[in-house]
């Protein structure tokens, strides 16, 4: 594979911007540019075409410059740009189309990144309970703000201890925000128990997807809403990946818990930047865009034509179910047939994912947390993935990293896949 022209723009590259990339996860060990995406194909600026199952790390649900998704973008384009104060219809239109679909939005409010809204969510929940600590989950991320940047995919050493995300985190708030492990919910009502009537909040990732695909148990997230009930605690689901990608209302619909306040983003955009904020309506009226509300909201961007039209165009699609239920087919058949060759090559394989997410762990045992996960072989792991994307498929040549289906990957799709998958595999016996 020719790479000549993607390293020559990436070294170029580095001259003017850190590393080459605008954001850490975005720089590989192989230089890529990029000059064409469309449906279920991104090609790099040497002519190399991909599968791309990594979908911008989840927001393109409908599939790479969805023509009626940019159709929609350019008719806004036509309507007002900015003015910076008030309200446009198409704003409402969405607060009202979240608050139509999710279960537990009685009200929304719209920024442009997932980092915006759970750092709104931080702060709501602090600002309504006047306490300071929140709980995290091991394995969960939220965003880059320093409140919850921490223990995501730690290493075997730093689990149990705290594992700060970045240089340069405040150590208060590292102090305040306490770890616990997934699906584990004695030791979350432990950690309630050890800081009485100082847990703002808890934060849950709605299926922790940053590292994979690891199923919340129905018991856990159950027992999560009574602590919360209990202890007066704010709960929060970080649905900015699962949320319009597993259903138009979110993994919560699926759970059957409402969470007190969600965040969205990405695949409720198909790209474009859109994030919100919902929930409760006692609480959303906690923001200061409500008179009397303390907790302070600002963001030039927050509802932007651009983002709001795309959104709204996205959710259009979503609407009538046939995209979920076609790409919940074809997850079906990955993860199956991911498994069956595994499985016949003697292969240590956990299939895991759901509807069009899948990841496929090297190990074997159950999933049910990130210590599980330290059990994955990780050379094996990228060794796969580098091996699909030197054969045009690309699966981000990352552990534990997860791989979404849109609505533009056909079976035939998955067939070339899973053929091509077979012939990896075989080199990594
Ligand atoms: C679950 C989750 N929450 C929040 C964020 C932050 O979103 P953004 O990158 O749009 O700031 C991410 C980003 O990957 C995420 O996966």
């Amino acid at each position: 594979m020719h790479i000549e022209k993607s390293k020559t723009i990436t070294e170029r590259a580095t001259r003017v911007i850190p590393g080459g990339v605008n954001s850490a996860t975005r720089r590989l060990s192989q230089p890529y540019a990029w000059e064409w995406a469309e449906g279920a194909q991104i090609r790099d600026v040497d002519g190399n075409t991909y599968l791309d199952y990594h979908a911008a790390f989840g927001p393109i649900v409908l599939g790479h410059n969805d023509p009626t998704v940019n159709a929609a973008v350019a008719k806004a384009l036509t309507g007002p740009d900015m003015v910076g104060v008030g309200i446009t219809e198409q704003e409402i239109m969405l607060a009202e189309k979240v608050v139509q679909h999710v279960p537990s939005a009685e009200m929304a409010l719209a920024f442009s990144s997932g980092s915006e809204a759970t750092y709104m969510a931080v702060r709501l929940a602090r600002g309504v309970t006047g306490r300071e600590k929140l709980i995290k989950f091991q394995g969960t991320f939220h965003g880059w703000h320093d409140y919850l940047l921490m223990n995501i995919a730690s290493p075997a050493d730093k689990i149990g201890k705290k594992d700060p995300g970045s240089a340069g985190q405040l150590a208060d708030a590292i102090d305040n925000t306490i770890i616990v492990p997934f699906n584990d919910l004695a030791a979350t009502e432990q950690a309630i128990l050890d800081h009485p009537g100082q847990i703002a909040a808890i934060f849950m990732e709605a299926i922790p997807h940053n590292i994979g695909c690891v199923l919340p148990r129905q018991d856990f997230v159950e027992g999560l809403r009574r602590l919360c009930d209990t202890h007066g605690i704010v709960l929060v689901f970080d649905e900015v990946i699962t949320g319009f990608r597993h259903g138009l209302g979110g993994y919560q619909s699926v759970l059957g818990v409402k969470p007190d306040i969600s965040t969205f983003a990405k695949a409720i955009a198909n790209g474009y930047p859109c994030a919100i904020i919902a929930g409760k309506r006692e609480l959303m009226l906690q923001f200061s865009t409500a008179p009397g509300g303390k907790v302070f909201v600002g963001g030039t961007y927050n509802g932007h034509p651009v983002g709001s039209a795309a959104a709204l165009a996205t959710i259009a699609a979503l609407e009538d179910g046939t995209i979920y239920e076609r790409t919940f087919r074809l997850g079906d058949r990955m993860r199956a047939g991911l498994a069956e060759i595994a499985g016949r090559l003697g292969i240590e394989m956990v299939s895991a994912g759901f509807g069009s997410v899948f990841t496929p762990y090297f190990m074997s045992g159950k999933v049910e947390r990130y210590e599980d996960l330290l059990a994955n072989d990780t050379a094996r792991d990228v060794g796969f993935r580098q091996g699909m994307c030197e054969r045009g498929i690309f699966m981000l040549p990352m552990p534990i990293k997860r791989n979404h289906i849109s609505a533009a990957h056909t079976d035939a799709d998955i067939d070339r896949t899973l053929e091509t998958a077979e012939i990896v595999m075989k080199t990594l016996r």
